[in-house]
């Protein structure tokens, strides 16, 4: 085998590597800790999976499941169960043969120091048997209140910060809960990996429409010089699911919508929206003009609401107090609107409303640029005057992923009528090509060593930032907490929030 990293398949697609050396996947060893939960069967192993049946992993490749719940062959089983079960693709048993030759597994517990020193031999013999060594990516698919202690027994055995092969974590949300935690959060794992080996997920970002954010921005000319307050009138954002919280009550009441979407998925979607453009697509460029977004950002007012019974796609649901495990009288929030701020001097006086929420009508995540009126109109009739609407341009992320402009056109006829009529490009159509899944793309950017989509320590703490005083005026119980039925889009404070300043939300 050769030792060539540039030689391993995954050719340099990644518009954003540019600056990442040779921009190919480079020899690896996979530890998912937590291999046997939930996050590790519906997404990472399915990932593992695609990127193995698009031949895009490295050739020396391993993967090393860590757990303390399953023995070997049953762990193996697992595996192979969840791939079929979870797959974007049809598995073809010969690749998954392959892959699984590349699986190992170690039954342990994190708090044992043991079981690190036995990864690291494990590590030690499996570079030998591949004969050379490999990166080591240590995915955390565990609680986040074992993310500090891991990072930091790997560092007791030498897996960390300084290691040769170079060691990389991989953790994903929630990072903390406040601010303060968050911080402490990054401290603990800043004490033992350096932040530029430290990748912090947030799925949103691997997501193919969230990226074309970045070229829809900067790779046309026509919209970077209308992309100020003096055309913008506001931006809104929203992240609607029509689905409830599942058997997830034991996380989510803890964390509801602000945590669960708005401090992390929707901020990310500001921060795209409004960064400036970056002098290279480099990791570093593009997460400090993020994180230069963020830092001018707060929140000015805000709505939270809690679904009742109602109903979703014609059948009848309950309410969020009735789900599984939901404490009685719960006061979570399972949506939440904001009205942001962002002080600076492509923003001022341009708002941005942000909301999310489960159990809404549909399911739509999307960005919407809404234009400012014409500052003049020319025609005579007050009739044809009042019917000119401001444009509109929708970047709609899923589930019908394209980009939308509203225009005024001419009715045709011999009178002056205007209709709204809408330019629309749909990925579905324009590309034939199949979507990767979000995790594909983060974990293959993982093997290639970019950094690019994934979180700095800065951005999520920032997030906090930007949240936290929501948070407290909702426990201070200064923003009511209002019902809103299963089905519809929201309480009347969300509705009112963007409606007293003249405009509204988009239709859902
Ligand atoms: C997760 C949240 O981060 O994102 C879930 O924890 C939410 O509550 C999910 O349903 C939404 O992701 P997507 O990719 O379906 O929009």
């Amino acid at each position: 085998m050769d030792d060539d990293p540039t030689d391993e398949p995954g050719e340099l697609e990644n518009p954003f590597a540019q600056d990442v050396p040779g921009g190919a996947v480079r020899p690896a060893t996979f530890v998912l800790f937590g291999a046997t939960g939930d996050l590790a069967a519906k997404k990472l192993l399915p990932a593992l999976y695609n990127l193995a049946a698009e031949d895009r992993l490295p050739d020396r490749f391993r993967v090393v499941g860590v757990a303390s719940s399953m023995q070997e062959h049953t762990f193996r089983e697992h595996m192979q169960a969840a791939v079929q079960a979870h797959s974007r693709s049809g598995v073809v048993q010969e690749v998954l043969d392959r892959l699984m030759d590349r699986v190992d597994f170690l039954q342990g517990d994190v708090n044992d120091p043991a079981l690190f020193e036995r990864l690291r031999q494990n590590l030690v013999d499996g570079d030998q048997a591949l004969g050379g060594p490999t990166r080591r990516l240590f995915y955390l698919a565990v609680a986040p209140r074992l993310f500090g202690p891991i990072a930091q027994a790997l560092d007791g055995v030498g897996l960390a910060r300084g290691s040769d092969p170079e060691s990389v974590l991989m953790i994903e949300k929630p990072f903390g809960h406040d601010l303060r935690s968050a911080e402490d959060l990054n401290r603990e794992v800043t004490a033992a990996f350096d932040e530029r080996d430290i990748l912090r997920l947030d799925h949103y970002l691997g997501k193919e429409t969230v990226q074309n954010l970045l070229v829809f921005r900067f790779a046309n000319g026509i919209f970077e010089p209308l992309w100020n307050r003096r055309y913008i009138d506001h931006v809104q954002i929203t992240a609607a699911e029509d689905l409830g919280i599942g058997g997830r009550a034991g996380y989510y009441d803890q964390a509801g919508a602000i945590r669960d979407i708005i401090q992390n998925h929707a901020m990310q979607l500001v921060a795209l929206t409004a960064m400036e453009p970056p002098a290279t697509f480099s990791a570093d460029e593009i997460r400090e003009e993020k994180a230069k977004a963020l830092r001018s950002i707060r929140c000015v007012r805000s709505a939270r609401g809690q679904y009742t019974a109602g109903h979703v796609d014609g059948g009848p649901v309950p309410g969020y107090l009735d789900e599984p495990d939901v404490p009685a009288g719960s006061q979570t929030d399972t949506l939440a609107a904001l009205k942001l701020e962002v002080n600076n001097w492509r923003w001022a006086g341009t708002p941005f409303y942000v909301r999310a929420g489960k159990r809404m009508p549909r399911r739509s995540t999307e960005i919407t640029i809404a234009f400012r009126p014409v500052p003049h109109k020319p025609f005579a009739d007050p009739r044809i005057s009042g019917s000119i609407r401001p444009n509109l341009l929708t970047l709609s992320i899923q589930p019908n992923e394209g980009a939308s402009l509203r225009i005024e056109a001419k009715a045709p006829g011999a009178e002056t009528e205007l209709r709204p009529v809408r330019m629309d490009f749909l990925y579905g159509e324009t590309f034939t090509r199949d979507t990767p899944e979000a995790y594909e793309r983060l974990l293959l950017d993982a093997l290639r060593g970019d950094a690019t989509l994934f979180t700095r320590a800065d951005e999520v703490e920032q997030a906090w930032r930007i949240v936290d005083p929501v948070i407290a005026a909702w426990e201070a119980g200064e923003v009511p907490l209002e019902p809103y039925e299963a089905g519809t889009p929201g309480p009347p404070s969300a509705d009112a929030l963007i409606r007293d300043d003249g405009r509204k939300w988009r239709r859902l």
